[in-house]
């Protein structure tokens, strides 16, 4: 049914001159598993997956839950990088700041699911990593 579909806007698109069959979804970077960042840097992870031409890209954890905004800890820019800003420690979460998150890319093609990826802050460091 669905390759019936495909083939059926393959042709007409054809007709168009327009590539539909491009329409495609991949992985950044499937083997990045874990991130460990600084809590006084903070981070900022695009989706390591995404599509062509256009996807929508979500954070989740893996528990399952939605990924929700927390002012000033936590943003998914519209772009689909998924920020954690820097925090004092009394603002320390684990749910948010040691877990698992996965990011899945959709669009017409269908949709894929990162693997999960353990992010989680270490202490303050000056030798760290920075990810702008
Ligand atoms: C993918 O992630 C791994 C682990 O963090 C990293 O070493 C590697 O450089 C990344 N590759 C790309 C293309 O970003
Ligand atoms: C996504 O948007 C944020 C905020 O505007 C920006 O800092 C970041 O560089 C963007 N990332 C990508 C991969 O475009």
């Amino acid at each position: 049914m669905w390759l019936v579909t495909l083939l059926l806007l393959y042709s007409l698109q054809e007709a168009n001159s327009e590539d539909v069959v491009s329409t495609r979804l991949y992985f950044v970077n499937a083997s990045l598993q874990r991130v460990t960042f600084s809590s006084s840097v903070g981070v900022s992870l695009p989706c390591p997956a995404g599509g062509a031409p256009h996807a929508i890209l979500r954070w989740y954890l893996a528990a399952g839950d939605d990924i929700y905004d927390v002012p000033h800890i936590r943003h998914v820019h519209a772009n689909g990088t998924l920020q954690l800003y820097p925090f004092s420690p009394s603002a320390y979460n684990s749910i948010i700041h040691d877990n698992e998150y996965f990011c899945t890319a959709e669009n017409q093609a269908g949709k894929i699911r990162s693997p999960s990826i353990h992010i989680k802050a270490g202490e303050a460091q000056t030798n760290c990593k920075h990810v702008k």
